[in-house]
């Protein structure tokens, strides 16, 4: 039951408070699209459609992991699943750590599948819960529990370092995640949660057979901004507010190694950030606590609203530089570094 207080404190921070970078952005600004002014093409027949885990969604959008395993996450979970089937688009549930601890809370994660019958949901688990068991049916469990199309794990050193709960127990996290690749019915997605993804450390997650990661860069949430709130050595975790990779660099340097898949996410926050990260080589992007405040604060329609608009966006800047198909904006030269950046 600490757990589900736990993440039902991290929710409340989050949408309350202002938990954002402070001098530290996504770096998307350092980049420009290259305008096109002989697009040949209609903007009717822009395609933004992809596909993803094997099922077509309507543009490569995913809402990352936040909620599960707490009171109020159901319906949390079901609203983002709502929206995520109205606007055909992906859904990640929170951390299913407590499906391994208690069993608790089992309709916060089931609610999504429920509601969204045929739409891409992803599992979570963190990369501690990884080392510590070599019985794959644990990760069995949670991905049938939503029929889930992938599982996520996601690698947060930063937050188990901090939290005061926290278990920075991260020896054996890559023979773990290789076992799951290797024992598991669904592709393992690798995610940060607001620091990025390395080339080096992107190196070794596809040498273990990881091909989806998420960098979850620096520029969006801060979890320190969000432990900030809840622990004590405040100067401490000040000192690490903007720690982390910039999400622009690390989609940059992750679609560098051969053989990823990127996901792009961490401060993403319209449809032409998302153009330009499709642009750097990702096939995907993720986006978690604008949406979730839209959602608290606008209701299902309010997020549906924002959601047509980043597809809006994205179709312009798709238009714009002559890009017929998603896949058509990671052609050679349609995004530079801007003169302000060099
Ligand atoms: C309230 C909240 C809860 C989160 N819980 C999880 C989680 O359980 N598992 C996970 O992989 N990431 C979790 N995250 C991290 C997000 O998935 C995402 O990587 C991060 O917030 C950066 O994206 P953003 O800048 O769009 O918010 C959470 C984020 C928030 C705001």
């Amino acid at each position: 039951m600490e757990i589900a207080k736990r993440k039902s404190e991290h929710f409340s921070i989050a949408v309350e408070k202002d938990v954002r970078f402070r001098k530290k952005s996504t770096g998307f600004e350092d980049y420009d699209l290259v305008h096109c002014a002989l697009p040949e093409m209609n903007f009717d027949d822009v395609a933004c459609e992809t596909i993803f885990l094997s099922k077509k969604i309507s543009f490569p959008l995913m809402i990352s992991s936040m909620t599960g395993g707490y009171d109020g996450a159901t319906t949390i979970n079901g609203q983002l699943a709502e929206v995520c089937r109205s606007e055909n688009i992906a859904l990640g549930v929170g951390s299913q750590r407590p499906i391994i601890e208690n069993n608790c809370f089992l309709e916060s994660y089931r609610i999504a599948r429920k509601i969204n019958p045929d739409g891409i949901i992803i599992g979570n688990i963190g990369a501690v819960q990884v080392t510590e068991t070599d019985d794959l049916s644990v990760f069995d469990r949670m991905v049938d529990l939503i029929e889930a199309d992938g599982i996520a794990v996601h690698l947060n050193p930063l937050q188990e370092v901090l939290q005061p709960e926290g278990q920075a127990q991260f020896k054996g996290v890559l023979k773990g995640i290789e076992k799951m690749v290797n024992g598991l019915k669904v592709p393992v997605i690798v995610k940060e949660v607001g620091c990025g993804i390395s080339e080096k450390v992107a190196r070794k997650l596809v040498n273990a057979g990881v091909s989806y990661i998420d960098v979850a860069g620096a520029g969006g949430t801060s979890w320190a901004g969000i432990e900030s709130f809840r622990v004590e050595k405040k100067s401490l975790v000040e000192r690490f507010w903007d720690w982390g990779i910039p999400t622009a660099r690390s989609v940059e340097m992750v679609s560098r190694v051969k053989g990823t898949r990127v996901i792009a996410s961490g401060g993403i926050d319209n449809g032409v950030s998302m153009a330009k990260a499709l642009a750097m080589g990702a096939v995907m992007c993720g986006a978690a606590l604008p949406l979730l405040k839209v959602l608290i604060h606008q209701g299902i329609e309010g997020l549906v609203s924002l959601l047509q608009l980043w597809r809006e966006e994205l179709k312009m800047a798709m238009f714009l530089t002559g890009s017929l198909q998603i896949r058509d904006l990671r052609r050679e030269g349609v995004i530079e570094k801007n003169r302000s950046s060099q």
